[in-house]
C-alpha cells in the first residue's frame, strides 16, 4: 500500500537511519522528514537520499501545532513515526524545561494535529498509524545483583560475542511499571502516556516501542561511544562517570531501524514492544574495548591509550543498569539483531575514523552555520 509518512527527527542519529531505510526500501511511500534541526540534527547525515523522488525535508518544530496540522492536510499524511526529541540525559539535568517542551508538548502537538486531520477524513482511523519511539529509561534502573556477571538466560546475535553476561536477574519487560529518574526519562515517560491516552480516549491507532542504547554511525559526540572514539583518536581524557560500573544494553542502530520498519508494517495497534540486544556491557568494559579497537585501527599498540581513562564525578541520579527483554518482539514479529557486538564496534570505530570531516564539522558547530545561511531568508 502506498503511504505518506512523516518521520520526525529524521536528521538526528536514529532518525537518519530510519529515513534511509524507508526511502530506499519503499519507493512507493512518500517520506517526509520533519525536523527542527537543533544542535543534534544534521542534514549531512542524509546526503545520500536527499535527491530521491520519494523524500522531502521540512524544517519545522513539532511544537508548531498549526504548521504540523497544515502539513498533514497538504500532504495527506497517513503515518507518523515520531523520533524527534531532546535525547541527552546530561543536558536534561541542566535544562529540564527544554525536555518538557519538546518531548511532552511537542508529542502532544503532533498527536492533536494527527487526531484533527485523521478524524476529518471519511475513512477516519482506517490505514493510519501514530508510531512513537521511546526509550527503556522510562522503566527506571535495574539493580546490579550479579556484579561479576552470569551467563544470561537468553541470547541474540548481538550478545553472541566473547562477552556474554547478564549483571542482574531482572529485565525490562513491557508490563513493568514506569519509574523514570532523570528529567529526560520523565519527559519520555510522559509522552508515552499521552500516546496511549490518545488511543484509549479517541481510538487513535498508536504503537509505542521502548529501545535500549543505540550505537553506530552519525551519533552526536556527546554520547559515550562517539565521544570516546573521538577523544581516544585525539588523545584527550576519557571522563568515566563514577566507577564505570553502570551497565547498558547496546544495539546497533541499523538493527533498531529494521525493528521500527517491522513494527510499523506488522505490529499490532495499541501494543508496546521492547527492543534490545540482550547485550549488556559495563561502561568500563566498553571503554577498554574502544581503546583497543581505536588503537589497533590507528596502528598504535593495542591498549596504549588506557592512561586516558579519567574517573570523574558521577552523573546525578545515574541509573545503574538497563537490560531489555525483547522476546515479545522476537516471538511475535520475528525480529532479531543482525550484528554481533564486537563486529558492530569494529564497524562503528572504522566509520568515525574514516569520517573525521563529519566529526570535525559537528564538534566545531560548522554544520549549524550552514543552516543559518540556508534558512536565513525563509
Ligand atoms: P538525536 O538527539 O540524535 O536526534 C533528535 C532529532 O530530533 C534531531 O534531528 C533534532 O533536530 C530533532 N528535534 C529535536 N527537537 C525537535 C523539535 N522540537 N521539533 C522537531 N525536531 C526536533 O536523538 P536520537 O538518539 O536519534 O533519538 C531519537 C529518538 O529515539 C528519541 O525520541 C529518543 O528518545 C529515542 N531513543 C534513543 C535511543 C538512543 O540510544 N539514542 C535509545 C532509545 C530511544
Ligand atoms: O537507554 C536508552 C538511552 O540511551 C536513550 O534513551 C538516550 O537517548 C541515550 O542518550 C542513551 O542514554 P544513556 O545516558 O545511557 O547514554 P550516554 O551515551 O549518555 O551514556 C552511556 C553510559 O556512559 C551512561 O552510563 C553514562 C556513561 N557516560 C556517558 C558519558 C557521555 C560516561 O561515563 N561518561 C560520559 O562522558
Amino acid at each position: 500500500m502506498k503511504r505518506t509518512i512523516i518521520i520526525t527527527g529524521g536528521a538526528g542519529f536514529i532518525g537518519n537511519h530510519v529515513v534511509r531505510l524507508f526511502v530506499n526500501k519503499y519507493p512507493e511511500h512518500n517520506i517526509i522528514n520533519l525536523d527542527k534541526l537543533t544542535y543534534a540534527g544534521n542534514l549531512a547525515n542524509l546526503k545520500d537520499v536527499e535527491d530521491k523522488p520519494n523524500y522531502k525535508f521540512v524544517k519545522m518544530d513539532i511544537c508548531d501545532f498549526e504548521g504540523v496540522y497544515k502539513l498533514m492536510q497538504d500532504a495527506h499524511v497517513d503515518g507518523i513515526i515520531h523520533l524527534a526529541a531532546e535525547s541527552h540525559v546530561d543536558r536534561s539535568i541542566k535544562d529540564p524545561f527544554t525536555f518538557a517542551r519538546t518531548n511532552v508538548m511537542g508529542t502532544l502537538s503532533l498527536l492533536q494535529a494527527a487526531k484533527l486531520y485523521w478524524e476529518s477524513q471519511p475513512e477516519r482511523w482506517e490505514g493510519k498509524l501514530f508510531y512513537h519511539i521511546s526509550t527503556d529509561e522510562v522503566y527506571g534502573a535495574l539493580e546490579l545483583t550479579n556484579p561479576e556477571g552470569v551467563i544470561p538466560p537468553f541470547s541474540t546475535k548481538a550478545s553472541s560475542g566473547k562477552h556474554h553476561l547478564a549483571y542482574g536477574d531482572k529485565f525490562f519487560t513491557e508490563d513493568l511499571k514506569y519509574q523514570p529518574h532523570s528529567p529526560y526519562s520523565a519527559s519520555k515517560a510522559s509522552s508515552d502516556h499521552f500516546v496511549r491516552a490518545f488511543h484509549d480516549t479517541y481510538g487513535m491507532p498508536t504503537v509505542v516501542t521502548n529501545c535500549s542504547n543505540n550505537y553506530g554511525p552519525y551519533q552526536f559526540p556527546e554520547k559515550l561511544i562517539p565521544l570516546f572514539i573521538n577523544n581516544i583518536r585525539h588523545r584527550k581524557p576519557l571522563p568515566v562517570y563514577g566507577k564505570g560500573e553502570n551497565v547498558r544494553d547496546w544495539l546497533y542502530v541499523e538493527d533498531h531501524a529494521r525493528a521500527i520498519d517491522t513494527i510499523f508494517h506488522h505490529g499490532t495497534v495499541a501494543e508496546t514492544y521492547n527492543i534490545g540486544g540482550f547485550n549488556e556491557w559495563k561502561n568500563i568494559d566498553i571503554i577498554r574495548l574502544l581503546i583497543r579497537t581505536v588503537d589497533r585501527q590507528l596502528g598504535r599498540a593495542e591498549g596504549e591509550d588506557e592512561n586516558l581513562i579519567t574517573f570523574v564525578t558521577d552523573r546525578a541520579g545515574h541509573d545503574m543498569r538497563y537490560a531489555i527483554d525483547s522476546r515479545k518482539l522476537q516471538r511475535e514479529l520475528g525480529w532479531e539483531p543482525s550484528l554481533q557486538f564486537e563486529e558492530g564496534i569494529e564497524k562503528t570505530v572504522r566509520w568515525y575514523l574514516d569520517n573525521q570531516e563529519w566529526m570535525d564539522n559537528v564538534t566545531s558547530g560548522d554544520y549549524m552555520k550552514y543552516y543559518d545561511d540556508m534558512y536565513s531568508n525563509r
